[in-house]
């Protein structure tokens, strides 16, 4: 298949890459291709793929709070122009979401039918990108995703990693409940999909669900230090961007179309094996 991936130096891009090397791939990411510009979709539409896998995206959720339109710029415009461009080729479209539309108001994991209601500036211009991608190509397929971190790129689990090696304590939000997931293990489910027909919105992350204090005390066990991990309440730590108090994703559609993913825990004991040899 000829597939087209935007964002393709980033965490998931990274991942992408090496999951669909069999394929025919076109690679896209700044400086060269940007989503702001008008015609950044032109690259899209002389490449003629199969499949475009949208991963690009203004990705910093607190930089979002402060220049929210760049943010919409990005990811709502930016995405249009994907969606448009795929659209215009007969693509099929895979467009990355988060769980950040949610409010976290939920006491049951979401299903991808339930109302948006974005608290931050990042889960908003995401939300009006999925609306984007699934009005202009008619093939689209909406991948929620949440908690991501992979073996390239800064994310949570390397944070704590490298804290818990200067730190004789950390400190970790406890009000926070959502799904970790293994880049690794969304891009290969992703590579199922981009055979697959299914349209609209799902839900890909590892299975189970943790607050961030336990998904902390877990790197650190796993990682074998030994520094104590201390809950402490989202007010204690005040950060620009609000983030939802409970974001499980359910994976019911994932399952009725016949797929399942490996537990958080255990793409964390993956992420941790491999590490070694990526730094
Ligand atoms: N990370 C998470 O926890 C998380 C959770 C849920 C959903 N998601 C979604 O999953 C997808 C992949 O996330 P990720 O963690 O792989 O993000 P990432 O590492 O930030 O990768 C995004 C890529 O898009 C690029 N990009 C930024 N602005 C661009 C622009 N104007 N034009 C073209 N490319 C641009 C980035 O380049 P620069 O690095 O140079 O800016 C980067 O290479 C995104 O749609 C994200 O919203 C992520």
């Amino acid at each position: 298949m000829r597939i087209v991936i935007t964002g393709a130096q980033g965490q998931l891009g990274t991942d992408l890459r090496q999951t669909l090397r069999e394929h025919q791939l076109t690679l896209l990411d700044l400086p060269t291709f940007d989503l702001t510009q008008p015609d950044c979709g032109r690259v899209i539409v002389d490449a003629a793929p199969d499949v475009v896998i949208h991963a690009g995206a203004h990705t910093d959720v607190d930089g979002a709070e402060r220049n929210p339109a760049l943010a919409m710029a990005v990811n709502a415009d930016g995405t249009e122009r994907v969606a448009r461009a795929a659209a215009q080729v007969g693509a099929r479209l895979i467009a990355l979401s988060t769980d950040y539309v949610f409010d976290g108001r939920g006491t049951r994991p979401y299903v991808e039918t339930d109302p948006a209601n974005p608290l931050s500036a990042y889960g908003e211009s995401k939300w009006v990108s999925e609306q984007r991608a699934l009005a202009c190509c008619e093939n689209t397929l909406v991948v929620r995703t949440a908690w991501l971190y992979g073996l390239h790129g800064r994310n949570f689990v390397k944070t704590m990693l490298h804290l818990a090696t200067e730190r004789p304590c950390l400190k970790v939000v406890a009000d926070q409940r959502g799904c970790p997931t293994f880049a690794e293990d969304l891009a290969a489910m992703i590579g199922k999909l981009v055979a697959h027909p299914a349209q609209g919105v799902l839900h890909v992350t590892n299975a189970g669900h943790c607050t961030w204090h336990e998904f902390a005390t877990e790197i650190v066990r796993v990682s074998g230090c030994r520094v104590p991990v201390e809950p402490i309440t989202t007010a204690d730590m005040p950060r620009p961007a609000k983030r939802p108090a409970y974001s499980v994703l359910s994976a019911g559609r994932l399952h009725q179309l016949g797929f399942s993913m490996p537990s958080w825990q255990d793409g964390l004991q993956r992420f941790m094996k491999a590490l070694p040899a990526v730094s």
